[in-house]
């Protein structure tokens, strides 16, 4: 059984205080819940969002990680910055950051092994541009970034790793895939993963689905078979929708 994982990506929105503000403000409605429900916030409001989150179901998540534990890497952040805080999860190679700050396949991969042997939980994302779906180079792209992504991973540790299928061209423009497009390339991934690293680990792993997510779309997505969660961005920073898709 896989549990589902409803997650918010809060990008760079909202200050220590409006994130504490938001906790407050959902915690209550989505104590019952039994889906995983995890808040991806900025650094700067992850230690007071831990302490907002105490004695709740809420898993905490920061969006990116440096590979090395520390050394002269003027602004970035390290896992053991990160363990020390608290966090459960991680957001790795995000389009945004491969498309802004030079990701690459390699750093994502340098930073699933870091996170995994740190304890910290990868949620690593993938997704095609539109130019790529157009000419229908969809699967081939997505196979690449999965292989490349889990480089070196063993099958033992596929239990702790989820997966966000993002199509970039559904990222924040209002257009979402369609529930069965998205289903089937996250039913293409978890039958890449058996290939790899077997049936059991393809049954284990969990892969959400990002990109324009919200209440009124959420329940057709989550229906679809092989998708085991969502990655919020936009919709997710309102209360009362967010408190609405945790308990679609
Ligand atoms: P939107 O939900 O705003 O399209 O963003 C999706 C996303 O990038 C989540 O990581």
């Amino acid at each position: 059984m896989r549990i589902p994982i409803i997650a918010g990506n809060w990008k760079m929105h909202k200050t220590m205080e409006e994130a504490v503000q938001f906790v407050r403000q959902i915690r209550e409605d989505i104590k019952n819940t039994d889906r995983e429900v995890v808040l991806c916030v900025p650094y700067t409001s992850l230690a007071a969002v831990k302490k907002e989150i105490e004695g709740t179901n809420i898993k905490l998540a920061a969006q990116n990680l440096h590979w090395e534990d520390y050394g002269a890497f003027t602004g970035e952040i390290s896992p053991l910055m990160l363990k020390e805080i608290g966090i459960d999860y991680c957001i790795i190679g995000h389009s945004e950051r491969r498309q802004y700050f030079n990701e690459t396949d390699q750093t994502v991969n340098k930073k699933v092994h870091t996170a995994l042997n740190h304890g910290i939980r990868p949620i690593v994302c993938v997704g095609e541009t539109l130019e790529q779906r157009e000419r229908g180079a969809t699967q081939d792209w997505i196979k690449t970034q999965v292989i490349q992504a889990l480089k070196g991973v063993n099958a033992l540790q596929i239990k702790d790793i989820v997966l966000a299928y993002e199509p970039i061209w559904a990222i924040g423009t209002g257009e979402t895939a369609t529930p069965e497009q998205a289903n089937e390339v996250i039913a293409w991934i978890r039958k890449n993963i058996q290939e790899i690293f077997g049936v059991s680990a393809a049954e284990t792993i969990r892969i959400q689905y990002g990109g324009s997510v919200k209440p009124e779309n959420i329940s057709a997505i989550m229906a679809q078979k092989d998708i085991d969660g969502v990655l919020i961005g936009g919709a997710s920073l309102k209360p009362d929708d967010f408190i609405q898709m945790v308990n679609f």
